[in-house]
Parts: structure tokens; C-alpha cells; sequence
């Protein structure tokens, strides 16, 4: 099997990603995962997003002192220390809120349980960033999309987080996924394991989420 070109591997990619958006959307739409928001939910969903935010840190860690460049070292030493501080500007947040901040960190749903022990166990660089930073991550902006505008009306100072400092820094850190891939995703063996890897993480990621909005229902 030949290798593809970066360009056309990163289009592979991306395009079993959106067509795994697709139908989540559709699925989430079937459920009512938009249904309006109330101070319980919000709560629930900022301890999610906790959990979102350490783990991407903590499974992207161990893989600084594997990349060859100091340049993308430096960048993804960034990375951690951002999805860090996100996660703990959403637990200040929840303290707020008199909620408990690692609720859902300390016992976690299954599902989310399922999802990070997979990235966690990812053999390479390459299969990590195509499953959760090329994968998943790249469903953050059109989720908080949408939660900020629901949320804006009962709790500005939540959707100002989301908006401000989560959503700003993940602009900042959409160019290293498609950095990495291309430049060293670049046999047609690991550009294999990376779809694998992004289609298990987009599947888990989606029951993840489905199990979530199960418990908000409940
Ligand atoms: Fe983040
Ligand atoms: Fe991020």
C-alpha cells in the first residue's frame, strides 16, 4: 500500500470526521441534547468539561519528549499547560457555583472512562493527535457554540469563559494536529493506525457524550 500525500491524508481524515459529525448531530438532535439549561446542568456540564480538559493535557504530555523538534516540543508543552489551565478555570468556575468540581473526575461515566483510557494507550504521536486533537477536539468549537449561547442569558460570567479564554485558546492550537500529521504521518502503515485511531476516538467520544446527556435526563 502506498503512502498518501500529506495533503490528501489530511483530507482522508478529516473527511471520516465530519462524516462521523454528521451523525452525531443527527443523534444528538434525536435526543434533545439541546434542550434548555438549567443551574444543574450547567454544573454537570462544566465538571465534563473538566474532565475534557485534564485528560487532553495529561494523555498529550508523555509525547513532548518523543517529538523530534524542539519547536513543536515547545508548542505542544503549550498545549498541556493550556488545556491545564482550562481545566482549572472550569473547576474555580464550578466552586462558584457551590458545585463539586471533580464530581465527574472522581468517578467518572463509564463511557468518558472508556475514551481516555484508549487515547491513553495510543502507541505513537501521530495516533494520538488524529484521534483527539485532529479527531474530537475539533468538535469543541461547534459544541461551545452552542452552549454559550443558551448559557449567555442565565450565566454571562460562564459564557464569557467559554468565549473568552477556552475557545480563544483553542484557535490559538488548531495548527499543530495538521502540523504533526503531515510531517510525520507521512508512511502509508502509521497513516493506517491514524484513521483507526480517529475513527475509535470519534465512536467513543460519541457515547461518551450520549452517556453524558443520559445522565441530564435522568
Ligand atoms: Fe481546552
Ligand atoms: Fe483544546
Amino acid at each position: 500500500m502506498e503512502a498518501l500525500a500529506p495533503e490528501e491524508f489530511l483530507k482522508q481524515l478529516s473527511d471520516h470526521r465530519e462524516a462521523f459529525w454528521e451523525k452525531m448531530t443527527a443523534e444528538r438532535k434525536s435526543y434533545g441534547a439541546e434542550k434548555p439549561l438549567t443551574p444543574q446542568i450547567i454544573l454537570r456540564r462544566l465538571q465534563f468539561g473538566v474532565v475534557m480538559e485534564r485528560k487532553a493535557g495529561e494523555v498529550s504530555a508523555p509525547w513532548v519528549a518523543h517529538l523530534p523538534e524542539l519547536e513543536l516540543q515547545h508548542c505542544l508543552s503549550e498545549y498541556v499547560a493550556n488545556e491545564l489551565k482550562h481545566a482549572s478555570i472550569l473547576r474555580k468556575r464550578i466552586t462558584e457555583l457551590n458545585g463539586d468540581p471533580d464530581a465527574l473526575w472522581r468517578h467518572p461515566l463509564e463511557e468518558l472512562k472508556q475514551l481516555w483510557d484508549f487515547h491513553a494507550s495510543l502507541g505513537s504521536f501521530c495516533e494520538l493527535f488524529a484521534s483527539v486533537q485532529y479527531g474530537h477536539e475539533e468538535f469543541f468549537p461547534r459544541t461551545s457554540k452552542s452552549f454559550i449561547e443558551r448559557v449567555e442569558p442565565i450565566d454571562p460570567q460562564t459564557a464569557a469563559i467559554y468565549r473568552d479564554t477556552l475557545l480563544a485558546d483553542e484557535a490559538g492550537h488548531e495548527w499543530l494536529a495538521p502540523e504533526i500529521l503531515k510531517r510525520y504521518a507521512s508512511d502509508a502503515k502509521t497513516q493506517a493506525r491514524c484513521l483507526e485511531a480517529l475513527q475509535t476516538g470519534c465512536e467513543l467520544f460519541g457515547r461518551a457524550i450520549q452517556s453524558f446527556n443520559r445522565t441530564l435526563a435522568g
